[in-house]
């Protein structure tokens, strides 16, 4: 199965839980990380936990642009999963990853900025279905306050429904541990110091994997 964790906004998460997702896939069977980003933040995380010594670790590859369509393509078919971090704008590379994808994951705020960006990720999405017919697409509300988490993700979830959209059941809270956890390389149960962030991240592997 090919994920791609896509939005047209930086910052929303894309990497921490397409790293999250590759690590536990790994643990399943032989898993492909791309990273699209030019910014190439999974590669650094990849590389971060080489020298840590964290394993299992799924095959973290370097793709740009259209590349990550025609190269994926041929990539993935040796993996049970491959994994797609999209850049955070609209892209050649975004593009070609919902071409791709069996699934996309986009991962989404609870502000009204998170609101605004959805209608121009919308259109791309439809464009990309006209062409990729198998193509699903799950919203994952991802960075929210827990203090405000029931509140807040009532107002979004009921506006994406209006939009027609699917929303995951798992919702990943803003947690330091995920923080710590992408600088060495390693996940929040490698970690396993929040256990909070340790529980969410499991009700969304099992939830999508
Ligand atoms: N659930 C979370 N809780 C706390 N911090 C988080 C969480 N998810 C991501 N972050 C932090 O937010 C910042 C942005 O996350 P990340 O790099 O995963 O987003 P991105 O969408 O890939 O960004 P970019 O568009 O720059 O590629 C990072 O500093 C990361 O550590
Ligand atoms: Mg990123």
């Amino acid at each position: 199965m090919i994920y791609a964790i896509v939005h047209i906004k930086g910052g929303v998460s894309k990497t921490t839980n397409a790293v999250h997702l590759a690590t536990e896939s790994a643990k399943r069977g032989p898993t492909l990380l791309i990273d699209g980003d030019p910014q190439a933040s999974a590669a650094s995380w990849a590389a971060w936990r080489r020298e840590a010594g964290h394993h299992p670790s799924p095959t973290t590859t370097v793709l740009r642009g259209k590349a990550i369509f025609d190269e994926g393509k041929v990539l993935s078919k040796g993996f049970l999963n491959t994994i797609i971090d999209a850049g955070g704008r609209d892209s050649a590379g975004l593009r070609s990853a919902l071409l791709l994808a069996d699934l996309a994951i986009v991962p989404v705020g609870a502000s009204s900025f998170d609101a605004a960006t959805m209608t121009d990720l919308q259109e791309i999405i439809e464009m990309a279905k006209d062409f990729n017919t198998n193509l699903k697409v799950k919203i994952l509300m991802s960075r929210i306050d827990p203090r405000t988490r029931n509140t807040e993700t009532a107002e979004m979830i009921s506006f994406l429904k209006e939009e027609g959209l699917e929303i995951l059941e798992a919702v990943v809270c803003e947690r330091v541990g995920f923080r710590r956890a992408i600088k060495e390389g390693a996940t929040v149960e490698e970690l396993g110091k929040d256990k909070s962030a340790i529980a969410e991240m499991r009700a969304l592997y099992e939830e999508v994997l």
